[in-house]
């Protein structure tokens, strides 16, 4: 399916440029990317090792500033806010899902769904909380700790802790990386049914392009630039994309 133009966009860059380091080690990790991901739609970010995937994410959820130009959620200017408004944005606005999972060992896979809106001392609401049990499929392990779980069942418990406080985007960095390939396809096929049921926004950093092929479309990066978009992808298409860029950097 491809966006409209008018679509709002949940999250975007605008001449995002990150530089890390000073003069002769500086790192030009953005260099001018301008993208959008609009709202109720799952996008996920590809590139070569490098090409600056995580800095764009970690940039547009406001967990890093940029050098120079723009990152905002929604209406909202990240770089207009002091520390305090950023933290309470991450905290009611923006979900994230690790590679590592990042689970509390000690807390029940119910309290770490909740543990977000415990953090922020919200009660958050029981109807939705229960909806995202059903999605993520975890209703008979909830009182179990995350050591009692398969990879792919913590991981399902990190989607359903990202969406617990109905962010208006979930921002997803390799969610699928330390996965075995079934393990991956149900995460992925829960971030997919996240987005349809809940009408959620997810952002997903991937080098798969079978996992990439479950978004609704795909931006490739590299050297820090958007060098293309795809809408509809499937996993041939992505892998064909891939394979193109790499000729072309060998030759160039
Ligand atoms: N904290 C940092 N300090 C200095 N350079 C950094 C830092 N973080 C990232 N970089 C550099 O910025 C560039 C982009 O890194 P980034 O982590 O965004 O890449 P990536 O596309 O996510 O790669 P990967 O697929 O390996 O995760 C790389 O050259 C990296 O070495
Ligand atoms: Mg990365």
């Amino acid at each position: 399916m491809t966006t409209p133009a008018s679509s709002p966009t949940a999250a975007r860059v605008v001449d995002a440029v990150k530089v890390y380091g000073t003069g002769d080690t500086a790192v030009r990790a953005l260099d001018g990317v301008s993208v959008g991901f609009p709202a109720g739609r799952f996008t996920a970010i590809m590139g070569p090792s490098g090409s600056g995937k995580s800095t764009l994410m970690h940039c547009a959820a406001g967990l890093d500033t940029l050098t120079s130009g723009s990152a905002h959620i929604g209406g909202t200017e990240l770089g207009t806010l002091d520390d305090r408004r950023l933290t309470q944005l991450r905290r009611d606005r923006v979900g994230f899902v690790f590679q590592g999972f990042n689970l509390v060992p000690t807390l029940t896979v119910a309290e770490n769904i909740r543990l977000p809106l415990d953090l922020a001392g919200r009660t958050g609401d029981p109807d939705w909380l229960d909806t995202l049990i059903d999605i993520v499929g975890l209703r008979d392990r909830l009182h179990h700790r995350p050591t009692e779980l398969s990879g792919g069942q913590q991981q399902r418990v990190a989607v359903a802790r990202a969406f617990a406080g109905r962010p208006d985007v979930v921002f997803a960095d390799e969610p699928t990386g330390n996965l075995d390939s079934r393990s991956g396809e149900e995460v992925l096929g829960l971030l997919g049914r996240a987005v349809r049921q809940t009408a959620r926004t997810v952002v997903m950093v991937t080098h798969d392009p079978v996992a990439a092929a479950h978004a609704d479309e795909v931006v490739f990066l590299a050297d820090g630039r958007l060098v293309d978009r795809m809408a509809s992808p499937t996993a041939d298409h992505i892998l064909d994309r891939m394979k193109a860029f790499e000729k072309a950097q060998v030759t160039s």
